[in-house]
């Protein structure tokens, strides 16, 4: 292994002990009063849902630090950045827990759905979840569709907490004021938006195995990259075929959406996406004052790229 990877993996291990210490003291919190039983449901809930995915949020927040800070991080250091990334890295565990009951999906980081175990009780999410599609659902219309609505849910949904939150955590510790970093949001954002790109394209051209969770979207009719560009394609046939199957839970359905998805090039769309993302953000990224926040971005940019999980 080479010298960088070692120190990735180094810099994983101690991150990951201070999961073990923070969930040892949330579970023996007085405040909590917790029955033995009840003790080790939330044991089990946090190991199964909070630890298991790649933790690019959360070791963001302490690479990100190191850099700032321009030299090795002591040990109060590590640990008091360590613990800002698990509360991003707890508060995606959160999200993936509503998103999987809201899509309907059945794994996660390469496990069943928390919600699908048998012993587990959803119904008040769900009754929540309903309440609010009831409320907002109007018959399957795909000409809502179009770039600027997907960039919106996008920007919300996954660029602010995902990108934004950790390296403005590490900002904040590093003492800095984030009014003086105005434009990073912005290239936080599109990197966000290039990642949930890459989420959507491979919840239809990816690996299972690899990505740990089998794609919904076309089923659930979602707002997906693919489906987007495909509308801004397709002739008029096209069209009609899409509006026949799109969001059909039938795997037949399915299937026809991914073979039109063939038809329409998104592949290759999707590889020169990627490319001129990638030359876009870098250039947004040389752009920015600080010599300290380009390498903080380009690391978190190196994490995502031409990535197949
Ligand atoms: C959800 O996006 C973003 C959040 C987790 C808040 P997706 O619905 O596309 O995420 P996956 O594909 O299920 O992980
Ligand atoms: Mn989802
Ligand atoms: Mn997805």
């Amino acid at each position: 292994m080479g010298e960088a990877n070692g120190k990735a993996s180094d810099l994983k291990a101690g991150f990951v002990q201070i999961y073990s210490q923070l969930k040892s003291e949330l579970l023996e919190d007085p405040a909590f009063s917790f029955t033995e039983d009840s003790r080790q449901w939330i044991d089990r809930m946090l190991d199964y849902n909070v630890p298991g995915g790649k933790l690019n949020r959360g070791i963001s927040v302490v690479d990100s630090f190191e850099i700032l800070k321009g030299s090795q991080l002591c040990h109060d250091e590590f640990f008091r950045a360590g613990v800002l990334g698990w509360c991003v890295e707890w508060l995606q565990a959160y999200f993936l827990v509503l998103d999987d009951m809201m899509d309907n999906s059945y794994t996660r980081r390469g496990q069943p759905c928390w919600f699908r175990l048998p012993e587990v009780e959803f119904q008040t999410a769900s009754g929540q979840m309903l309440d609010l599609i009831t409320t907002h659902e109007g018959k399957k219309d795909l000409s809502k569709y179009k770039m600027p609505v997907y960039n919106r849910i996008v920007q919300y949904k996954t660029a602010y907490y995902s990108f934004y939150l950790p390296v403005a955590c590490a900002l904040l510790m590093a003492g800095e004021n984030l009014d003086n970093y105005v434009d990073l949001k912005r290239v936080l954002v599109e990197m966000g938006t290039y990642f949930q790109v890459q989420d959507d394209y491979l919840d239809c051209f990816g690996d299972p195995s690899l990505i740990g969770k089998i794609g919904t979207d076309i089923e659930d009719f979602k707002c997906s990259w693919l489906i987007v560009q495909a509308l801004e394609i397709a002739d008029e046939n096209q069209l009609k075929f899409l509006e026949e199957n799109y969001g059909n839970p039938d795997p037949a359905c399915v299937a026809k959406v991914k073979s039109l998805y063939n038809d329409l090039n998104l592949q290759a769309k999707f590889s020169e996406y990627e490319r001129s993302s990638y030359e876009q953000l870098i250039s947004s990224i040389e752009a920015q004052p600080s010599k300290q926040v380009q390498e903080v971005l380009k690391s978190f940019l190196h994490k995502i790229y031409k990535r197949q999980k």
